[in-house]
């Protein structure tokens, strides 16, 4: 079994997206029972919250239903998670903030270091953007994502 948290600041666009598209790799390849997937925000603003209407309107074109209720990040999913993937510099930043341990540090990882065919160095936080934005977060996750699954295959985590 091999746990993925996806984290970005508010949990109601990007994280909940890669969430989304992870477990529709997953679904694919047959292999959901082999993971444990979750998101999370580094801010709580939005706790509770479906993602932002504006990204499951962009999401539900390309066939991908989100159903994430938004959540802080907590100290504790260090202990639950193998691997947690932040967005951006910021994201990193926070997480690393609250890494105790270099086994902690360790698991954090940044989503476009697994980008295969677009050249990125962050996910855009596409909040106070236009439709192009949201575009270009799941034209980033998917590509990410599909990385992220291969490596995870390749080096036989589960
Ligand atoms: P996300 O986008 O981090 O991709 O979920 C944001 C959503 C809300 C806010 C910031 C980013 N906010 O400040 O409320």
């Amino acid at each position: 079994m091999v746990s993925v948290l996806f984290v970005c600041l508010g949990n109601i666009c990007r994280s909940p997206m890669a969430e989304g598209i992870f477990l529709k790799i997953l679904e694919r390849e047959h292999k959901t029972a082999l993971f444990e997937i979750d998101s999370a925000g580094l801010l709580g603003y939005h706790q509770g919250e479906l993602p932002d209407s504006r990204m499951r309107y962009h999401a539900g074109k390309r066939g991908y239903l989100l159903t994430h209720r938004s959540r802080p990040f907590s100290r504790r999913d260090f202990d639950r998670f193998d691997i947690i993937v932040g967005m951006d510099d910021q994201n990193i930043a926070g997480l690393k903030q609250q890494a105790m341990t270099l086994e902690e540090d360790a698991k954090i990882v940044r989503m476009t270091d697994y980008c295969r065919n677009i050249e990125a160095t962050h996910v855009p936080d596409p909040y106070y953007g236009g439709d192009q934005g949201f575009e270009n977060v799941i034209d980033l996750l998917e590509d990410a994502c599909e990385g992220l699954f291969e490596e995870l295959v390749r080096s036989k985590k589960f």
